[in-house]
């Protein structure tokens, strides 16, 4: 049974990532003018490459619910292209100073710092473009409140606060709640809002999606302490980023904080816990109770 799920897994990863390159490959074609570096630093940092896990919950989710694939893989795509700028920013030397990231160079490394910012700007309007047309969604009410989600996880409330937070625990000593508070912001907020336009798209009431919130937060957590791990004792080949960079820059995490084994412990407890939010929902969920298992064994 669960190794059933492992390769339903592994199979709807890889179906979500190449049709999640396909929508970016459309969507960014290039233009014969002065914008053509602008398209292919886009391009460099959003195709191929990555677990596509958000896009994953949001076809996962969408998935309970019977979505149309062919709408739901565009809210989908928006919401990859958010993690995808934010990750163009982060990784910038005003911010992380990553030279590498999914196996290939950065695009501020690849493209100069100048057209980076811009990639990044580009396809976080991009994000709110997929989810407010209506080839996404045929109801203006469901677009309307998708775009306000990621807005909301995307903002002060979500993951730029989480981000400022990040910045500032590098030069402060934070406690547990805070550190919870920064990891739930920066991470947490969008993965939340994953399954939430999933089931936005699937005409869910707010209160209806009470129990995949749940889901979603325990699972936000457990996804940025495997994030932390991996930054001790993770193969950079594998993860395709540099690594122990968290212990360099001083920076407060779950690790720092309580130790390796109680990381570990921690994150296997709100998977635990993520998975009992899904009680209500029969052999539909398997492939959420499965991505939830993945997001603490994975190795990148
Ligand atoms: C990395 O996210 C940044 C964090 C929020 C921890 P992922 O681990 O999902 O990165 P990709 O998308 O697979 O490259
Ligand atoms: C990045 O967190 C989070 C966002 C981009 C919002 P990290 O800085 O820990 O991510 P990695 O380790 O560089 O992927
Ligand atoms: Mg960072
Ligand atoms: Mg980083
Ligand atoms: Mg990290």
């Amino acid at each position: 049974m669960a190794a059933n799920n492992n390769a339903n897994l592994l199979r709807e990863m890889e179906r979500v990532a190449a049709l999640v390159d396909r929508q970016f490959d459309t969507l960014l074609q290039v233009p014969d003018d002065a914008r053509r570096e602008l398209y292919e630093a886009m391009r460099h940092a959003a195709i191929g490459g990555g677990k596509r896990l958000r896009p994953l919950l949001v076809m996962a989710t969408a998935g309970l619910f019977n979505v149309d694939e062919s709408c739901a893989i565009r809210a989908a795509t928006g919401v990859e292209a958010l993690h995808v700028y934010s990750l163009i920013h982060d990784d910038l030397p005003c911010m992380d100073d990553d030279d590498l990231r999914r196996g290939k160079p950065t695009t501020h490394v690849a493209f100069g710092e100048a057209t980076a910012v811009l990639a990044g700007d580009a396809l976080h309007a991009l994000a709110f473009g997929l989810l407010a047309d209506e080839r996404t969604h045929s109801d203006p009410f469901v677009r309307a409140e998708m775009t306000a989600c990621l807005a909301k996880a995307a903002g002060p409330a979500g993951m730029a606060g989480g981000q400022m937070m990040d910045l500032v625990a590098e030069k402060s000593t934070f406690d547990l709640p805070t550190v919870t508070r920064l990891q739930q912001l920066k991470t947490g907020a969008l993965i939340t809002a994953c399954v939430e336009i999933g089931a936005i798209l699937g005409r869910v009431t707010k209160e209806g999606r009470t129990s995949l919130r749940g889901y979603a937060h325990d699972l936000g957590l457990a996804f940025q302490i495997a994030d932390d791990i991996l930054d001790v004792e993770g193969d950079e080949e594998k993860a395709g980023k540099a690594l122990h960079k968290d212990a360099k820059a001083g920076k407060e995490t779950f690790l720092s904080l309580m130790g390796l084994e109680r990381a570990r412990d921690q994150a296997q407890m709100l998977v635990d816990q993520a998975k009992s939010h899904l009680n209500g929902y029969g052999a539909e969920a398997d492939l959420l109770r499965a991505i939830a298992e993945y997001t603490i064994t994975r190795d990148r």
